[in-house]
C-alpha cells in the first residue's frame, strides 16, 4: 500500500506563485533563499510554528505566539520582533498572497547567519533569520492513517525537551523513516517508560468504551489542537483522561486519531498491523471533528 502523509493537501497551482516572507521582504518562491551559513540550515538551530487560516482569521493565534515566544526564550533566541511585529509579518504575507481562507503558514525563526561553519551560538552574528512560508492548503488525506511503533523514543526534557518546536527534528524524522520502512505512514513513539506517547508529527489519542485517552502530556509537543480536543471533551460531557497507557490498551482501542493544526483530527485505522476498531473513522472521532469544526467557526467567525 502506498504511504500517505498526515500533511497531505490538495494540489493547488497557485502555490507556484506565492510570495515568501524573508527577513521583512516578500519574494517569489523561486528566489526565497537563506545563506548556507544560516544557523537553521547548518545546525537546526531555530524554532517554528504552524498556523492555519480559516475565514480570514488565524486560528488560536495567541496560543501559537505564546508557544513561539516561550520556545525562543528557552533557546535564548531573540526573535527581533515583539508579538505585534510577528503578527504584522504574518498579516503582511497573507495580504501579499491575497489569502482569505484555507491557508497554512510555517513561521520559522533561526539564530541567523554564522560567520564560521561551527556550532557555537556566538558565531551567529547577523540574525535572526525570519521566514514565513504561506501556502494555499486544503488537507486531503485519502484514507485513515497506518502507524508503526518504532525504537526512537520521546526523550527526557534534559536531552532536548520534546515540547520545543525546534528546527532539529532528526529524532522524529528517523522515527518516520523507520515507520515507513515498516510499511506504515507515520511513527507511533513511546516515552522512556514504554508508554504510548505521540507520533512523529502529531499528537495521539485513543478511544476506549466511550472514553478519550491521550498521554499525560509529558514527552510530547504541547499541541494546541490536542488541548482544544481535551477542552471540547470536557465541555461536551465526553470523559477524557491524560494518562499513561500501553500498546496493549492501544491495540485494543475502539478508535484512534491524531491531532495537529494542519489536519485537525485524522483517524488512524491500523497500528503495528492490528486493525483498530472496525478500521474506519469511529463515532467519537467523528463527533470531535464536528465539534472542532464548530469551534473553528466560532473562533474564526
Ligand atoms: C511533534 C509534533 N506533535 C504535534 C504537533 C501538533 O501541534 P499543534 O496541534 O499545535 O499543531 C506538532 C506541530 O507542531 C508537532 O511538531
Amino acid at each position: 500500500m502506498t504511504t500517505v502523509t498526515t500533511h497531505q493537501a490538495e494540489d493547488d497551482a497557485r502555490n507556484e506563485s506565492i510570495l515568501i516572507y524573508v527577513n521583512g521582504k516578500l519574494v517569489p518562491k523561486s528566489e526565497a533563499t537563506v545563506s548556507v551559513y544560516d544557523s537553521g540550515f547548518m545546525l537546526g538551530d531555530g524554532v517554528w510554528e504552524g498556523l492555519r487560516l480559516y475565514n480570514g482569521t488565524w486560528a488560536f493565534l495567541d496560543a501559537h505566539l505564546d508557544r513561539l515566544f516561550e520556545a525562543a526564550k528557552a533557546v535564548d533566541l531573540n526573535i527581533g520582533h515583539d508579538r505585534n511585529g510577528v503578527k504584522n509579518a504574518l498579516f503582511e504575507t497573507q495580504t501579499a498572497n491575497d489569502m482569505t481562507t484555507d491557508a497554512h503558514a510555517r513561521l520559522m525563526i533561526t539564530r541567523g547567519t554564522k560567520i564560521r561553519p561551527f556550532q557555537h551560538p556566538s558565531l551567529s552574528r547577523s540574525g535572526p533569520t525570519f521566514v514565513i512560508i504561506m501556502e494555499h492548503s486544503r488537507p486531503k488525506i485519502p484514507r485513515p492513517i497506518r502507524l508503526a511503533t518504532v525504537p526512537h523514543l520521546r526523550g527526557l526534557p534534559m536531552t532536548q525537551d520534546p515540547k520545543l518546536n525546534s528546527h532539529s527534528k532528526l529524532n522524529c524524522i528517523l522515527a518516520c523513516i523507520a515507520a515507513e520502512k515498516a510499511g506504515a505512514d507515520e511513527a507511533l513513539m513511546l516515552d522512556v517508560h514504554g508508554f504510548v506517547n505521540t507520533t512523529n508529527a502529531c499528537n495521539f489519542f485513543i478511544v476506549r468504551k466511550g472514553e478519550v485517552w491521550t498521554s499525560t502530556g509529558d514527552y510530547c509537543m504541547n499541541g494546541i489542537t490536542r488541548q482544544k480536543v481535551i477542552d471540547l471533551c470536557r465541555a461536551n460531557g465526553i470523559p477524557v483522561f491524560e494518562r499513561n497507557f500501553s500498546l496493549v490498551d492501544t491495540y485494543g482501542a475502539d478508535e484512534s486519531f491524531l491531532t495537529g493544526t494542519f489536519g485537525a483530527q485524522t483517524p488512524v485505522c491500523h497500528i503495528d498491523g492490528r486493525q483498530i476498531g472496525d478500521g474506519r473513522m469511529g463515532p467519537v472521532t467523528e463527533r470531535l471533528r464536528s465539534l472542532y469544526k464548530d469551534m473553528i467557526m466560532e473562533e474564526c467567525a
